[in-house]
Formats: C-alpha cells, structure tokens, sequence
C-alpha cells in the first residue's frame, strides 16, 4: 500500500496538473483570459438607452462604432463601452453616465462584504457577478479575496499557485513584504481590479494571531480596513468575497464593511447554519460595540439573497414564501436562480455573463436576467447609502 502521506500528495499534484489544463484551456489561444464582446442589445441596456438611439450614435464622430461582423450585427468590447458612456456624459452632461461616487459631496466608499458561515451557498458566484455586473456599468470595483481557496481569483483566469503563490496577497501587505500597489491588479475585466488570494492567504490568519498574543491592543480586526484606507480613493465599490468560515480574516471584512450580503440556499441545512452565523454575528457585535467602538458594524444595509432558487421544486418556493414573510424586507425580492449553466461556466472559469450557451438560450436568458435583477436590488443599496434617488 501507498503511504497515505504520499497518495494525498500525488492526488494534490493531479489537481493541480488538472487545474492547470483548466486554465490553458480557458485562455487558448492567448494564453490570457479575454472577454466575449457584447452585442448591440446589451451595451444599450448597460448604457440605459434605447437600441435605436445606440444605432444613431454609432454614426457620431468619436463615439465608439464596435466592430461589424458579417451580417451587419455590430459588437462592442468592454472598453468601448466605458468609451461610449464617457462620450455621453460629454455629450450630454447628464450624471447618469457617470455613475461613480463623489467623494466632494460625502458619498463614501461603499465596501459590501458578502459574508456566510457556509461553503457552497453562492457567496463567489453572487459576489464576482455583482462586481462584474458594477464595473460594466461604470463604477471603479475592487473585489477582494479573503478566501485561500482562492475561487474568485481562479474565475479570473489566474492560477492562484503559480501567478499569485507566497507573496501575492494580503498576507505579504500585513507582514510588510509588500505594498498594496504590489498587490492589486487590473483584470481583464475593465474597470474591476483584484485583490487576490492563493493558499498563502491562510498565513494572514496565523499573523494576525500571532500579533495579538505579542500585544493585547493590537488592532487584528482592522488591518484591511487599513489597506482599503490606503487605496480607497481610486474605487466607488469594494466587493469582499470571505471564507466559509469566521476566522481573522472574515472578522477583517466584517469590520471594514459598509454593507453586508448573506447568500442563503433555500435548504433547511443552509438555514440551520445561516442562524448560527447571525448569533455569532449578534456576539461580535456586541464585543466589538463595547470593547472598541460604540458605532461598530453600523451597516448602511443588510440584505439576504436567496441563492440557487429552484422555482419549480414546490418546497423550495415555499421556504422562499415563508422567508420573506419572517424577514420581511431584509430578504432581497429578487432571487439568484438555480442553473446549471452556473456551474457549466464555473467550470470554465466563466461567470454568466462570459458563458457562450451552446443549448437553450431561453434557459441562459432567464439565469442572467434573475441575476441582473438581484445585482440591481444590490446597486439600489449603495446608491441608497450615497443618498441618491434610487428605483424603489
Ligand atoms: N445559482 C446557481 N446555480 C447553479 N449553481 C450555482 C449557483 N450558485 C452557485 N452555484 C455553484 O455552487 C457551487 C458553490 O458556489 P460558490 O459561489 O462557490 O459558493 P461559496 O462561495 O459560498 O462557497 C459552485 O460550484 C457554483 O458553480
Ligand atoms: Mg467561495
């Protein structure tokens, strides 16, 4: 028999080597992972005009024409839509198409943690798409992971092993080997930057202990709320992904948030865990409110998103029903629905909104237009906190 030291070790190195065909596979033939373009539809919805006005405008002088494919159908890419609402806001003067914050009128820097004691309840996958969802539409994002795990840094298109390794996360900002600047990236993703994470984040955990026990009054629950300090000039949104679990690192983003996003399945498990969470949330806030600060955890909001919604299976829409009856307008109306496409595109290192489906449109439709309505609920929320007139 293998050593059983030593069959773990080969299995790591299988996954690895899979990983890795993952990823080359995803960034064939540039080596990089690119974005799809989009079709004339989407960047007028994204611009909020209508279809028509969008086909006139292509004919302006320096508004971005996309490129034409044959057939006629035009395509833009991301930056040319950045390019097209930058013309607007020129054009027209109007602050729709410049949606980002102003910080000369207070509005603050709005850091939305989405947080759950659960692994698999859609915390990655409602995180990477709302910060996607913000930096189409705009916003400067900086999405920040605070998993080892490293999933939203894989969706990326980044190996979290051998591109980001030791010394590429917020673990070398916090034992000073580099500076924030190092560490932050743009993605291909225009206007979204990444915070990454590889396994080496896990030794954030064991630092930021290990200070605490050296000096009682060291501030182990402020250190990202310190790196965001340094470099929150440059964004409107920061979108935190944690752990499933509370370790020093989900207790950073607990403390640096201005807003808190719970996913929830609705399952009896992942309730059973998401009430344990909200008493282990009640406790730190209770700590932290007489120890620390008596404004401590004073969100702008707190919104649970039900995640992977079957709307057909009966007890699942009754678990929803009921959830919104008990917690009323904490809970989002809108849901993210259960699809495999999710899961087909993870698999390719894709969101929803980069998935090419090969099968059912209709299907595709339906996941990206709930998951467009729920990111909006949640763009509601800080547009809320910054005081502007918002669409509910
Ligand atoms: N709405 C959804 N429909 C189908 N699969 C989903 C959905 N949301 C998440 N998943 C899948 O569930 C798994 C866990 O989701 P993830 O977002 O990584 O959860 P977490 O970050 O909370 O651990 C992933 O494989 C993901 O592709
Ligand atoms: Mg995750």
């Amino acid at each position: 028999m293998e050593d059983i030291a030593v069959r773990f070790e080969r299995f790591a190195e299988l996954c690895r080597a899979v990983q890795r065909k993952a990823v080359e596979l995803e960034n064939h033939p540039e080596k990089r992972k690119r974005l799809r373009r989009f079709g004339p539809g989407e960047v007028a919805s994204v611009l909020g005009i209508s279809p028509g006005h969008l086909r006139n405008l292509v004919r302006e002088p320096g508004f971005p024409a996309g490129e034409t494919q044959a057939g006629g159908r035009r395509s833009f890419s991301i930056e040319e839509i950045h390019r097209a609402r930058t013309w607007l806001h020129r054009t027209t003067g109007h602050p729709r198409y410049a949606p980002g914050r102003r910080a000369e009128v207070g509005e603050r820097l709005q850091i939305v943690t989405f947080v759950n004691f659960k692994g698999g309840s859609g915390k990655t996958t409602t995180a990477v798409h709302f910060a996607q969802y913000l930096a189409l539409r705009g916003y400067r994002v900086l999405l920040v992971d605070l998993d080892p795990q490293a999933s939203a840094t894989a969706l990326f298109g980044l190996d979290p092993d051998t591109e980001i390794g030791e010394s590429g996360t917020f673990a070398s900002w916090l034992s000073g080997t580099r500076q924030v600047g190092e560490l932050v990236r743009p993605t291909y993703w225009a206007g979204l930057d990444l915070l990454p994470a590889s396994i080496a984040l896990q030794h954030a955990e064991y630092e930021l202990v290990g200070r605490l026990l050296e000096r009682r009054d060291f501030a182990f629950y402020g250190q990202l709320g310190e790196l965001l300090g340094a470099i929150g000039a440059r964004y409107d949104v920061v979108v935190c992904d944690c752990r499933p679990d509370v370790g020093m690192l989900t207790l950073n983003a607990l403390w640096a948030a201005t807003g808190l996003v719970v996913p929830i399945p609705p399952s009896m498990l992942d309730f059973a865990s998401s009430g344990e969470f909200f008493r282990f949330l009640a406790g730190v806030a209770r700590d932290f409110r007489t120890t620390l600060r008596s404004d401590a955890l004073d969100y702008d909001f707190v919104r649970i998103v039900t995640t992977r919604f079957k709307a057909a299976d009966r007890n699942q829409a009754e678990i929803v029903r009921w959830k919104r009856a008990l917690f009323q307008e904490a809970v989002l109306g809108e849901a993210m629905l259960d699809t495999a496409l999710i899961d087909a595109a993870g698999i390719l290192k894709e969101t929803l909104y980069e998935y090419e489906p090969s099968g059912n449109r209709r299907t595709y439709e339906r996941g990206l237009e709930a998951m467009e309505r729920v990111n909006r609920a949640l763009e509601q929320e800080i547009l809320r906190a910054w005081g502007r007139p918002t669409e509910s």
